[in-house]
């Protein structure tokens, strides 16, 4: 989980530095999208950590995995659509 995370976090700094720079007219539009999977990841997060302390580790690693799969599958959808505008910018 830290590691998509992360991965996720990085990805969407440089993306948003690139569009700064270029000035890209959907900036915002673009930055909102990034905002919302953060905001809805770190919702999960206090839940995940509740079944930790209570010690119900199968219900953890579910919800971790299920987690996980939550953001790779937004990811993808991202990238498939709102990165693909991006970088059909970007190659103009
Ligand atoms: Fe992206
Ligand atoms: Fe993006």
């Amino acid at each position: 989980m830290r590691y998509i995370e992360d991965y996720a976090n990085n990805h969407f700094a440089m993306e948003e530095k690139y569009m700064k720079e270029l000035e890209y007219p959907e900036y915002g539009l673009h930055k909102a999208e990034h905002e919302k999977v953060i905001l809805n990841f770190s919702g999960l997060k206090p839940e995940l950590e509740k079944i930790k302390i209570s010690g119900s580790f199968a219900g953890s690693y579910e919800l971790s995995v299920a987690t996980d799969q939550m953001l790779v599958d937004w990811l993808l959808d991202h990238i498939a659509k709102v990165d693909k505008k991006l970088a059909d910018f970007l190659n103009e």
